[in-house]
């Protein structure tokens, strides 16, 4: 482990340099149809004794305002590949179930579809964006969807949308064509998938006004060809957006002595960290693919998927992806979120995997019971970064870590909103070693700030039913304004959130 003798971490925050938005769509979420996501997380029914409106759960919808959710991906994920719109509209007894064949092969009663999606979106005040089907579905399908949605005349899709309650269209512009078409979503190879994008995506129109952005389904982890095949003489007027996985996954993991979201030790702790820092070095070589075909950085990079990924939860449905999430996830999630930050030219979009009861999710249900989770915390101090402009971060800190698992101890990033209020975020990684952290502020003094922290003293204390606060943000004590910046120490395993003020 990490040696425990004092060092100093130094920042510079250069507040007159900042030159980048960071999208708010960054901080997107993503609700598939798997597990409990949907099903017995969002959606309970009308008559349901849970509190909600039209079916979907009160509580959750006003956990997701809170942190300013700016956009949610549905209904996958695999399972796009494998969804009829159809279905899922009209009146909730008459329609047709399924098998949701990749996840569980549980009945889908198609309960939860366009309009009831559509009226989450409106609740929680989000961007919707809709993944069609390309593995099993058709143009004609994927089109109608679109004239279904977006359609101002009279029309067969839009006479149907009507009739099932809905008088005007919705504006829709996020449009996934495919989902992994490399994999589930039709094992395809990346020049057969271009040329299927091309296909889909001319039959995805712009109707009434509405303008689609277009997002090509794109590469996982290091499958760079794939980017590099989809860039290449890209067509600028189908593809507005291209897309990316990366999860943190066990699988990608050496050695861990569980493979579980809890009960872990440092070791696995710190190899976890390594494993989520490889999304910059992914990024940093999928984004050289698309500079190459698209130096002006017209093709916005989509990272739709991404977060954590253990073993699930013992006693539950192995294809259900439920995992508990502790201070670990808040980490990573911190940690991934500054790698996001770094590349805010290119980086348009990114959705957390999942938003409720699957993978890193936001929150946990059973039943009329939801405990908020460490990582949906993180989602809270960084609201302040949603569509804030970058301010360049520089930091110079020790390495932590053990054995060949070893990380660069603090990671940090700046932003500065239109109301003049500027936030920084640091994650120390390390477990056991508070830091003292010096901040240089370049283009004024700082003149009112305040701080939060999150962290436990067990790195894998977690939120449950019965103690659903035990990991929240707290006050932090001691952040002194300095004449150059600030100063103040960071405890070990905590994500910290600086707001302050620059005077000329
Ligand atoms: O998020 C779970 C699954 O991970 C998604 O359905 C799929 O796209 C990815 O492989």
């Amino acid at each position: 482990m990490g040696n425990k003798e004092k060092t100093m971490t130094r920042i510079i925050v250069d507040t007159d340099a900042g030159k980048t938005r960071i999208s708010r769509f960054v901080y997107g979420h993503f609700a598939e149809h798997l597990g409990h996501c949907i099903y017995g997380g969002f959606w309970v029914g009308p008559d349901s004794p849970i509190p909600n409106t039209r079916g979907i759960r009160n509580d959750l919808v006003a956990a997701m305002k809170a942190i300013r959710a700016p956009v949610l991906r549905w209904p996958g994920g695999c399972f796009a590949d494998e969804y009829h719109w159809q279905d899922g509209v009209g009146p909730r007894e008459r329609r047709p179930a399924m098998l949701n064949y990749h996840w569980g092969q549980v009945v889908e009663n198609n309960h939860f579809g366009t309009h009831e999606f559509l009226d989450l979106c409106e609740q929680i005040g989000c961007e919707p964006y809709i993944c069609g089907n390309v593995g099993s579905g058709t143009v004609r399908e994927m089109q109608q969807w679109i004239e279904y949605l977006t359609y101002d005349g009279d029309s067969p899709m839009a006479r149907w949308r009507k009739q099932n309650g809905r008088e005007k269209p919705w504006r829709i512009k996020y449009w996934g064509v495919g989902n992994e078409n490399g994999g589930c979503g039709g094992s395809m190879r990346p020049e057969y998938y271009k040329d299927e994008f091309q296909r889909y995506g001319t039959f995805c129109r712009n109707l009434s006004g509405n303008t689609l952005y277009r997002i090509a389904c794109g590469a996982y982890n290091d499958y760079v060809e794939w980017t590099d095949v989809l860039m290449k003489n890209y067509c600028g007027i189908l593809m507005q957006g291209l897309s990316y996985h990366y999860y943190a996954s066990h699988s990608l993991m050496r050695r861990l002595s569980t493979r579980q979201a809890t009960g872990f030790n440092e070791w696995d702790w710190y190899e976890t960290m390594r494993v989520a820092r490889l999304m910059d070095n992914y990024l940093r070589q999928h984004i050289a693919a698309m500079d190459r075909h698209d130096p002006e950085r017209k093709v916005g990079f989509i990272v739709d998927e991404w977060g954590t990924w253990w073993e699930v939860e013992p006693a539950t449905n192995p294809a259900f992806l439920r995992q508990q999430n502790t201070l670990r996830d808040a980490l990573v999630a911190g940690l991934t979120l500054h790698i996001f930050h770094d590349y805010a030219e290119r980086i348009h979009m990114a959705n957390i995997a999942q938003t409720i009861n699957v993978l890193q999710a936001m929150a946990l249900t059973d039943g009329p019971r939801m405990a908020l989770t460490p990582t949906y915390y993180v989602f809270e101090m960084f609201k302040e970064h949603q569509d804030a402009l970058r301010l360049p971060t520089h930091v110079e800190c020790d390495e932590c870590g053990m054995e060949d698992a070893r990380i660069p101890m603090i990671s940090a990033s700046a932003s500065r909103a239109d109301d003049g209020w500027a936030l920084l975020t640091l994650c120390n990684l390390s477990l056991d070693r508070e830091e003292t952290v010096s901040v240089t502020i370049t283009g004024g003094s700082v003149a009112e700030v305040s701080a939060r922290v999150l962290t436990h003293e067990n790195m894998d204390a977690h939120n449950t039913f019965d103690a659903p606060n035990a990991v929240k943000p707290a006050p932090l004590a001691g952040v002194e304004a300095t004449r150059n910046g600030l100063r103040l120490r960071v405890p070990p395993k905590s994500v910290v959130a600086i707001r302050f003020r620059v005077k000329a």
